[in-house]
C-alpha cells in the first residue's frame, strides 16, 4: 500500500485513508469493520466526531477476527479545544485511547489551534464549540503549553506520532522553534477550490507529511448547509473530462490530485460503493496537464472556518 514515510519515527502513513466524520454512530462499527475487509488501514478519528468509541469495535472486531494486526493500522486521533491546557492534554489522550478500545494512537494532532474553556468529559462529550450559555468561551493557553504536553504523549509512548491541523505557515513555524518533537504531520483543508500551494511547499520544505481533508470540496459542507453555495467539484466539467479520459470517477480524480503529490487523503462514505470506490484511487496517474488544469480551479474557497461560528476565532485571516 502506498505510504508516505514520517520523518521522525520512519512510521508509513498510508497515502488512502478514511475519514470518520458525519460516520453514522449506529453504523460505525460495521462501517470500519468492512473498510479493514477492504483493505484501509489508517482510519481518521477525533473526539470532536462523537463515533470514538463506535469505531474502536469496529478495529476491535477485525482485530479478534485475525483480519489485521494492531501494528497493520493507523489510527489518528485529534486533541479538541476544550483540552489545551497542559493539565487536559494527558486526560483526554487517555479518556479517547480507552474508547477506542487502544494503548496507543499512531498519531494525535491538535485539531484547531483554537484553545477554548474546558469541558469535563464527564460533564459532556464531545463538548463542541459552545459553552452551556450558548457561547464560545475562549481561553489564553499559548501553543506552545500545548505543544510541550503533546510532547509529553510521545514520551508516555501514549501516540508515537504528533502533529497539527487547521495550521499555516506563522503558527507552524513559531512551533518549530520550540519544539523537542517537531510535528510530523498537518492536515488541513485542501481540494482544487483550495489549493494552498505556499503551505504545501513549505511542508515539503519542513519535512511535514501533509494530509488534505475534505478532498471532494463542497461536498461533505452541503448536509450541514455550509457549502456557501459552491458549485460542486464532482460535476464540474474539468474534473469530469479528466475523469472520462481516465475511465475513472470524479472522486478518484480528486484524490489523486492529491495522493500522486505524496498528499494523504482520508474520503469519508457512509456508503459501501463509494468507499471501494475511494480505495481504489490511487491505481492511476494523472498527467502534468490534468494537474495543472485541476489545480487551475482554485478559487480559496474554504469552508472549514471557525471564523464563521465566532469571529475571534478568524485563524485563517
Ligand atoms: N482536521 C479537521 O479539522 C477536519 C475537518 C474536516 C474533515 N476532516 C477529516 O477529513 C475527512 C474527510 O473530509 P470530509 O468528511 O469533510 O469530506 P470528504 O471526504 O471530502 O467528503 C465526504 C462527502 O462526500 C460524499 N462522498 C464520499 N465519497 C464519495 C464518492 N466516491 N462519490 C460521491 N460522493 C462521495 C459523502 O457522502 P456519503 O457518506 O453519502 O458517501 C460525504 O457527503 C473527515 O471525515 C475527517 O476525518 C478533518
Amino acid at each position: 500500500m502506498a505510504a508516505v514515510v514520517l520523518k521522525r519515527t520512519g512510521q508509513k502513513m498510508p497515502l488512502v485513508g478514511f475519514g470518520l466524520w458525519k460516520v453514522t454512530k449506529s453504523s460505525c462499527a460495521d462501517t470500519v469493520y468492512n473498510a479493514i475487509k477492504l483493505g484501509y488501514r489508517l482510519f481518521d478519528g477525533a473526539g470532536d466526531y462523537g463515533n470514538e468509541k463506535e469505531a474502536g469495535e469496529g478495529i476491535q472486531r477485525a482485530l479478534k477476527d485475525g483480519i489485521v494486526k494492531r501494528a497493520d493500522l493507523f489510527i489518528t486521533s485529534k486533541l479538541w479545544n476544550t483540552f489545551h491546557a497542559a493539565d487536559h492534554v494527558k486526560e483526554l489522550a487517555q479518556y479517547q485511547l480507552k474508547l477506542w478500545g487502544l494503548d496507543y494512537f499512531d498519531l494525535y494532532l491538535i485539531h484547531f489551534p483554537i484553545a477554548l474553556k474546558y469541558v469535563d468529559p464527564a460533564h459532556r462529550f464531545p463538548p463542541e464549540w459552545f459553552g452551556d450559555d450558548g457561547n464560545v468561551h475562549l481561553q489564553n493557553t499559548p501553543m506552545h503549553e500545548t505543544w510541550q504536553a503533546m510532547e509529553t504523549l510521545v514520551d508516555s509512548g501514549l501516540v508515537k506520532n504528533i502533529g497539527l491541523s487547521n495550521c499555516q505557515g506563522a503558527l507552524i513555524l513559531d512551533v518549530f522553534r520550540h519544539a523537542r518533537i517537531e510535528p510530523q504531520v498537518l492536515q488541513v483543508e485542501l481540494h482544487p477550490y483550495l489549493t494552498q500551494e505556499p503551505l504545501v511547499a513549505l511542508c515539503k520544505t519542513l519535512g511535514i507529511a501533509l494530509t488534505a481533508y475534505s478532498s471532494f470540496g463542497p461536498q461533505s459542507y452541503v448536509e450541514l448547509s455550509m457549502d456557501k453555495g459552491a458549485s460542486s467539484l464532482l460535476e464540474h466539467p474539468v474534473v469530469s473530462n479528466i475523469a472520462k479520459s481516465h475511465g475513472k470517477t470524479t472522486s478518484q480524480v480528486l484524490l489523486r490530485w492529491a495522493s500522486q503529490r505524496g498528499i494523504a487523503v482520508i474520503p469519508k462514505s457512509n456508503n459501501y460503493d463509494r468507499i471501494v470506490a475511494n480505495f481504489q484511487s490511487d491505481d492511476f496517474d494523472l498527467t502534468a496537464s490534468d494537474l495543472k488544469a485541476l489545480s487551475a480551479l482554485n478559487i480559496n474557497l474554504r469552508l472549514n472556518d471557525p471564523a464563521d461560528i465566532d469571529p475571534r476565532m478568524a485563524i485563517f485571516a
